[in-house]
């Protein structure tokens, strides 16, 4: 037996990164990340009629409002420093290939001519998919079952050009379908919205955190699933191949969808393109931080501001998110 064994660990006190966590001052002076409302956009889901504020009963705090209602949350988002909101619509009435997706009387192009017009200071994007427009819930024409993929991108054009003819900022499709950020820009430069943006959902998954959202805005498919449009969950390569190809066809702003789960390609997106990049923190995520707080089993305001704070280190410049106006509050 040798005692070297008795050799023991000196501390090495050069280093004590303590010193810059002992107040909030401190803390706060050499914060990496902020998190301010600005970064924030605010899904509001639009329904015909008036006076109209339902509870969606997966999502509490969020509801479905009718253009009215929608002003009155509108400018209170705006007063709460927010920049903007990210309209849904639901029709009252749907056919097989989403006509009402593009009706200048439809929910959303009433709602952004509304807000142009009586909140002018906050910016209005439209999200642009035909799930909630068609009678079957699918993003697309149907073919045989499957989605047209060409025939479904020209009724998302004429689905964008209508949100540009509203007076929308940023067009946001949703879709995944081929070549439609290319067909889009071309729609609106032809039309003469040549200043309108788009936000494309470029990396967006087949996510089971979509679900609660099929509940507020209605648009679950009536069978089948999004597989064969949507990402493999476990791909991050092609979602930097989805990016290029959005931004060479003209998308001003790209997405990851979810946020969470996928921080990782929010991260890879943003260090790869630099390009205003937007995360959508979504329905079941939002969610399942509801749920469990309503249990009291976490901290709600805590882990509602280390979640956006958690998306914006990874790289968002931009989050959507329900909890926009909660966090705005709690961040005052
Ligand atoms: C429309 C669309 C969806 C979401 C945003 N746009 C649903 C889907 O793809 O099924 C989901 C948003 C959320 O879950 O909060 N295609």
């Amino acid at each position: 037996m040798t005692t070297a064994h008795a050799t023991r660990f000196q501390l090495d006190l050069r280093h004590r990164p303590r010193r810059l966590r002992r107040s909030p001052a401190i803390r706060a002076l050499v914060r990496e990340t902020r998190l301010s409302p600005e970064n924030f956009l605010y899904p509001l889901f639009i329904v015909e009629g008036e006076g109209q504020r339902r509870e969606v009963a997966s999502m509490p705090g969020v509801y479905q409002l009718s253009v009215d209602e929608a002003i009155v949350e509108a400018r209170a988002a705006k007063a709460e420093g927010i920049s903007g909101v990210l309209l849904f619509g639901l029709p009252d009435s749907k056919d097989d290939v989403g006509s009402a997706a593009f009706d200048p009387e439809a929910p959303v192009q009433s709602a952004v001519r509304a807000l142009k017009r009586d909140v002018p200071d906050l910016l209005v994007v439209t999200d642009v998919c035909l799930c909630e427009y068609t009678s079957h819930g699918h993003c697309g024409i149907l073919v045989d079952d499957e989605i047209e993929n060409d025939a479904t991108v020209e009724q998302l054009a004429r689905a964008a050009l209508s949100h540009a003819a509203a007076g929308a900022d940023i067009v946001a499709p949703s879709d995944m379908m081929d070549g439609r950020i290319g067909r889009i820009r071309e729609a609106l430069d032809g039309g003469g919205f040549a200043n309108t943006a788009i936000m494309s959902y470029a990396a967006k998954y087949c996510s089971a955190f979509y679900g609660p959202f099929r509940d507020a805005a209605d648009s679950a498919p009536a069978f089948g699933d999004r597989r064969s449009h949507q990402m493999d969950p476990a791909n991050a390569a092609e979602a930097l191949r989805e990016v290029t190809l959005d931004l060479d066809e003209g998308a001003d702003i790209v997405m990851v969808k979810p946020a969470l789960p996928y921080l990782d390609v929010i991260a890879r997106v943003k260090e790869e393109f630099g390009v205003p990049t937007a995360a959508y923190h979504v329905s079941g995520e939002y969610a399942m931080l509801k749920a469990a707080a309503a249990k009291g089993w976490i901290d709600e305001p805590r882990a509602m501001l280390e979640t956006l704070t958690s998306i914006r280190r990874a790289g968002a410049d931009i989050i959507i998110t329900y909890y926009a106006r909660a966090a705005a509050r709690a961040l005052a």
